[in-house]
């Protein structure tokens, strides 16, 4: 049995973790610390709530005293980091708050897991640490970590603070490095739900550039059964890779997306392109594959069905988080794009 410290489980991933953890390994406990900053939502964690082995604290990473309170009266082990401001858009426009959480917020982490010994410190990392391909090739764990967003300069950051740590001071740590994932409780920021809302709304669905950059896309729940494996069977002291062979262009999903709705093609509108947008992300797992015995079980083609499906099943999800502040940063980011 575990005590952990889960950071940023009011997100998408985090909360499908939490969920995942309490369902099926519910001898472990869950001290679940978030900010609940726009990304975070407790209507993600409804059912699990009242768990006798799940306790919500909201608050920030960044607060190293809090963190170490948290240690101590939980008689917490192990620290998984999802905590994270996650937008690559939102990293081009205010990158300042990206350091203070991913950077200033992982050291925070770090030296509570160095002061209080923690048997493991899991860093939930991105391959967009390692840039951008061509047409060929995939990022393994030996890929050189080359940065070129905003966003992804302060993830990797982060993994090098984790390595310095463990050189340093002996921080036993992993750190896991997925791509693109999609599924149920991801904020309609990002491509696949916002794409979902606009079309069940009729709305422009907004294309980058020419709409065949490349993203190799796993199930959310994929990505959770990874990270659990990690802390199940991982030495300290290793990266894992984490994707599951989905490479799709962009145009290609959405596509597929306004068949699954039956709207038309024509709801498709081309704006301006990110910039120093990454071409295309695919991942080579057969490290973890092969050391850890994971296997993702969710194909892409039956993953976007049961994504879809969910948004359209819980429109009052959805309509809360699109209410409010969700339109401002809307108009923001699309009115002139
Ligand atoms: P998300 O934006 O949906 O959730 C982030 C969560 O962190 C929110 O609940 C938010 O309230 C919380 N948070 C933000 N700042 C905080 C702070 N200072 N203190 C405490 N909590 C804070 O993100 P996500 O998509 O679930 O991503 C989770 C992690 O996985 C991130 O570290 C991200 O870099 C990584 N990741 C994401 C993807 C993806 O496709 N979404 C892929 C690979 C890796
Ligand atoms: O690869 C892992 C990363 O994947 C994670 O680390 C990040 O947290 C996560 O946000 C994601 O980053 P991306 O930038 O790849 O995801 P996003 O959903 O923002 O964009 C996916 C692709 O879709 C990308 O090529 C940009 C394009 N796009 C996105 C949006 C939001 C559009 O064409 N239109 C859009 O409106």
């Amino acid at each position: 049995m575990r005590k952990i410290l889960v950071t940023g489980g009011a997100g998408f991933i985090g909360s499908n973790f939490v969920q995942m953890v309490l369902s099926e390994h519910p001898d472990n406990l869950i001290v679940n610390l978030d900010k609940l900053t726009y990304a975070g939502n407790l209507k993600n964690l409804a059912e699990f709530m009242e768990h006798p082995n799940h306790k919500f604290i909201k608050g920030d990473i960044c607060d190293g005293p809090l963190v170490e309170k948290l240690i101590d009266e939980y008689q917490l082990d192990t620290i998984i980091n999802f905590a994270a401001e996650s937008h690559v858009d939102r990293s081009i426009t205010e990158p300042k708050l990206f350091i203070e959480t991913n950077v200033t917020g992982t050291l925070a982490l770090l030296e509570a897991a160095r002061d209080k010994n923690l048997e493991r410190f899991i860093q939930i990392s991105t391959d967009e640490v390692y840039g951008s391909l061509g047409s060929e090739g995939k990022f393994t764990e030996q890929t050189p970590v080359s940065p070129n967003s905003p966003y992804s300069a302060c993830k990797a950051g982060a993994d090098h603070l984790v390595q310095a740590f463990g050189r340093t001071w002996g921080v036993r740590y992993n750190i896991t490095r997925c791509s693109n994932n999609y599924g149920p409780y991801q904020f309609p920021e990002k491509l696949i739900p916002l794409m979902i809302n606009n079309a069940l709304n009729d709305k422009e669905l907004p294309v980058y550039g020419d709409g065949l950059y490349v993203r190799d896309w796993l199930y959310v729940n994929d990505h959770c059964t990874a990270v659990w494996q990690v802390l199940q069977k991982a030495p300290p002291g290793e990266i894992y890779n984490i994707g599951g062979c989905n490479e799709k262009a962009n145009l290609e999903v959405i596509n597929q997306i306004l068949d699954r709705l039956g709207k038309p093609k024509s709801l498709i509108k081309y704006v301006a392109d990110r910039p120093g947008h990454d071409r295309r992300y695919a991942i080579d797992a057969r490290k973890i594959i092969t050391e850890l015995e994971w296997r993702p079980v969710v194909s892409f083609e039956e993953g976007i069905i049961k994504t879809i499906d969910w948004y359209v099943q819980n429109q009052p999800w959805l309509d809360n988080v699109v209410s409010g502040e969700y339109q401002k940063y809307y108009e923001s980011m699309y009115k002139d794009r």
